[in-house]
């Protein structure tokens, strides 16, 4: 790991200097937005409800609320939230219309600028933290409605701590390298040879919803990969592949299965949690059923990857025999002895793609920490599960990993003890009690 850092930081320099001679900001698709008025200084009175109410659903739908609020803090956007990148933790601002601590005394320019270009009031380079290259598809009247949104609510005072990250990511201008290598400077243009429909979807997942930030794998300095929404290690969560691969993606999932996942966040198989719980209750479920509908057509359209399913495990082995002990005892009460769970409350771990991933993070996440599906409008309890830290080893919880992955016509690589252990370690939980 120290390695990929310093080579990772060679990159960075490297590409500050290549940055600096190259990046040139590009994007001219807007140029009717006032210099001169600031977020704080302009009159609501005169502001069109319907826009106001449109803005309104461009923050929901682009989630501002999630990454600007801390929670139990001092109040929404006023920032302060501690986004965690393998280079070091970066602090959320303070987007409320305070003259003083937020950003009350920007001009509508200076807002398009950072949202859309990842630049500060004065220019400087926002971290990618901020989902400028995502937004950058945001079209002036949506970024128009969304000003005059960010512009009704409540001033709050509140200072945000200072993102002090280690050299050379402490460097605003290696962003521009950054810039160089990955933000595509480029507005969103339709694709004439596909629906409507497919393109509202398109519209949506690749810039307001910044699907892509959770779902396409980084590379080491951080820049989104080719393999287009297959799937991406968060640290303690893994966000599977949601494109039309039917092993791993969501290939065999109906539209209208896909559209309540996001609604009321879980389905006839998978239950949304941790950071995706997050994404439904803040922002997918507030979207209409068409957005959704599109959002589906368009995931169920992208290729996807090769991944195949390899044979499962057999029933004999022993780490498979363990594991259906294990099952047996500790989780066949919720998810069934069939693996099919409780619908709409235990998930399902039978035909789940989630469970088959390469990459089985969340897995070994929510069996160590127990986890609480999405709280929704239309599921305000949601399902529970609790935590195994204190009762399964690591060994114990391996065998049950491998024998999910490997059951109900689920096959997936098996996992190991040592992984378990990792896992155990990165989520701060202590070692199984010493009486079980
Ligand atoms: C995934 C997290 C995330 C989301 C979602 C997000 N932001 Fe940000 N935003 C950040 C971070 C982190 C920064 C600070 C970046 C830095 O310090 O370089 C930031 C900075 C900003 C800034 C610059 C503020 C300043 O004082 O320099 C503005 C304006 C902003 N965001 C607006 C928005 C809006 C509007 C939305 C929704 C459309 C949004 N953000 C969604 C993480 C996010
Ligand atoms: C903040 C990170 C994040 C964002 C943003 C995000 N997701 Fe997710 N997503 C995840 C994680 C993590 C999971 C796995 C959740 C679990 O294991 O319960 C997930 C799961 C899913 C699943 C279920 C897949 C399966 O096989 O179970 C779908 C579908 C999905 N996301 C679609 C989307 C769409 C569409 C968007 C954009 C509108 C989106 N996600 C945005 C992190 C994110
Ligand atoms: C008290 C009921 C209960 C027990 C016991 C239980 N679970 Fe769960 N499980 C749930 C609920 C509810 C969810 C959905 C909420 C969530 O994902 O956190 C879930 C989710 C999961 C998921 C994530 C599925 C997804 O779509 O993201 C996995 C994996 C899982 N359980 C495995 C296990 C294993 C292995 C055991 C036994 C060691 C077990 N569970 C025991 C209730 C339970």
């Amino acid at each position: 790991m120290k390695k990929l850092k310093i080579v990772g930081g060679v990159v960075v320099v490297a590409v500050v200097v290549a940055g600096v001679m190259l990046y040139q900001n590009g994007n001219t698709q807007t140029d009717n937005v006032a210099d001169n008025v600031t977020l704080a200084k302009t009159p609501l009175q005169n502001v069109d409800a319907q826009a106001l109410a449109r803005g309104k659903y461009i923050a929901i739908a682009g989630d501002c609320v999630a990454c600007h609020t801390l929670p139990g803090g001092k109040g929404a956007f006023s920032g302060g939230y501690k986004i965690d990148t393998p280079f070091g933790g970066i602090y959320a601002s303070n987007i409320t219309p305070d003259e003083q601590d937020g950003i009350g005394n920007w001009t509508e320019r200076e807002f398009f600028n950072a949202v859309r270009h990842g630049k500060g009031k004065s220019g400087e380079n926002l971290y990618p933290a901020m989902p400028y290259n995502a937004y950058v598809k945001v079209s002036d009247r949506d970024m128009h409605d969304l000003w005059l949104y960010m512009r009704s609510v409540e001033p709050v005072a509140n200072k945000v701590t200072a993102t002090d990250l280690p050299f050379p990511y402490n460097i605003r201008m290696a962003m521009m390298g950054w810039n160089l290598l990955f933000f595509k400077n480029d507005a969103f243009t339709a694709d004439s040879t596909q629906t409507a429909q497919y393109n509202r979807g398109a519209y949506l997942v690749e810039g307001l919803e910044h699907c892509a930030a959770c779902h396409t794998p980084k590379n080491i300095i951080g820049g989104d990969t080719s393999a287009y929404l297959q799937g991406s290690n968060l640290g303690v969560w893994h966000a599977p592949e949601i494109t039309s691969n039917s092993y791993t993606g969501i290939g065999s999932w109906s539209n209208e299965q896909i559209v309540q996942y996001l609604k009321t966040g879980s389905n006839h198989v998978a239950v949304a949690s941790g950071p995706m719980a997050e994404a439904v209750t803040n922002s997918t479920q507030h979207l209409t059923d068409d957005d959704l509908q599109a959002i589906a057509t368009y995931l169920k359209a992208q290729k996807g990857s090769n991944n195949k399913a390899p044979a499962a495990l057999t029933a004999d082995s022993s780490l498979m025999k363990q594991g259906a002990n294990v099952y047996a005892a500790n989780c066949s009460a919720c998810h069934n002895s069939n693996g099919k769970g409780i619908p709409g409350l235990a998930a399902s771990l039978a035909n789940n793609p989630g469970i088959v991933a390469p990459d089985a993070t969340s897995l070994f996440t929510t069996v160590l920490e127990g986890g609480r599906g999405a709280v929704t409008v239309s599921n305000p309890t949601s399902g529970a599960m609790p935590s195994f830290a204190w009762k399964l080893s690591d060994q114990q919880v391996a065998a049950a990993v491998t024998y999910i992955r490997n059951s109900w016509g689920n096959s997936a690589p098996a996992v190991s003890e040592q992984q378990a252990a990792k896992m155990r370690e990165k989520l701060h939980l202590p070692a199984q009690m010493a009486s079980q």
